[in-house]
């Protein structure tokens, strides 16, 4: 039987693109270039499957095309707002992605990004790196205690179980989640975490907000301007959901005018772009999408493509179809 042509689009661990190599008939990309979207709609019209990351766009200009040989993107990450799955989805195209495997990788960074900022690692780094520190005094760099304080988590999925574990049970935090559906009353209390019904009901009552949202248009800007407002002036927002989900440019001026205590990112909109505005922001900490950028995880989010090809083309149901 001859083996489904497979596209990988960028560099994958060695040890996945061994055994792609071996199950498929795969296309690598050893030089790890990004492709555009004449790249995307070529490769629709050519190959069985396409293996996306999460910052490959594959939109209308890579879509518009009659027929696609293309049957499944196999995604390579658990976010999809990269993909517009209206448009794949009328091609008949399977879409799957990697839940669970990077869930705990991304929650560890979600802690370390909490942190960070909470004690000003980031300032203190960049004051040692620049040959500025002067020495041990009792008011320097004095950041805000971690331990016992409130956790707002917004979006309590696998990732947003993961990071309230890590809190509560680590750091002794008070767990509040808002959700858009309702969290089993036994999930709520593994990590003896209260449920409110709105983001404007959470917001007030926390020292700190991590992210946990799916990105994509309807959560485009869900935190604005007057949801910033409605947090604690000693308050810290973390993110390693998607940028969008943040209004950048309301967020510059929440650190500007110290209307909450800080900030720490992990992923941008408009990524790898950071929007200037965020550069100059002292009470920032920024880090390049690194949520599952362990080796564990990156290996483990490939195998786990393997799987939901393997299951596609023969013939049985991908366990992590998303469309
Ligand atoms: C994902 O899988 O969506 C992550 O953002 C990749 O780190």
């Amino acid at each position: 039987m001859t083996k489904p042509k497979v596209l990988v689009t960028r560099r994958w661990p060695a040890a996945v693109e061994a055994q792609l190599s071996q199950h498929f008939d795969a296309v690598l990309n050893t030089s790890d270039v990004p492709m555009t979207p004449e790249d995307f709609k070529a490769a629709l019209a050519s190959y069985d499957a396409v293996l996306p990351t999460v910052t490959d766009k594959i939109g209308a200009p890579a879509l518009e095309l009659a027929r696609p040989q293309t049957k499944i993107l196999a995604n390579y990450g658990v976010g999809f707002s990269h993909i517009d799955m209206a448009r794949v989805s009328d091609h008949g195209i399977c879409v799957t992605n990697t839940p669970d495997v990077l869930s705990e990788c991304t929650a560890d960074l979600a802690m370390t990004l909490l942190l960070m900022v909470a004690r000003r690692a980031g300032e203190g780094e960049r004051e040692v790196r620049e040959g500025q520190w002067t020495g041990w005094r009792p008011t320097h760099l004095v950041g805000t205690k971690v331990s016992g304080k409130t956790l707002g988590i917004i979006g309590y999925g696998r990732i947003g179980q993961q990071m309230a574990r890590r809190a509560h049970h680590g750091f002794g935090m008070k767990i509040i989640v808002q959700n858009r559906s309702k969290v089993a009353p036994e999930v709520l209390a593994e990590c003896g975490a209260t449920q409110v019904d709105s983001i404007d009901d959470l917001m007030p009552l926390c020292d700190f907000v991590s992210l946990h949202c799916p990105g994509g248009p309807e959560n485009r800007n869900l935190i604005n301007a007057s949801r910033l407002n409605l947090m604690r002036p000693d308050a810290f927002l973390i993110n390693t959901a998607r940028g969008e989900v943040i209004d950048e440019l309301a967020l510059s001026q929440a650190l500007w005018f110290e209307t909450i205590g800080g900030a720490a990112l992990d992923v941008f909109d408009g990524e790898p772009r950071i929007n200037p505005v965020l550069r100059d922001c002292d009470n920032l900490v920024m880090l390049p999408h690194l949520g599952s950028a362990t080796r564990e995880a990156r290996e483990a989010m490939g195998f786990r493509v393997i799987d939901n090809l393997r299951d596609f083309f023969e013939g049985r149901a991908p366990r992590d179809r998303v469309n």
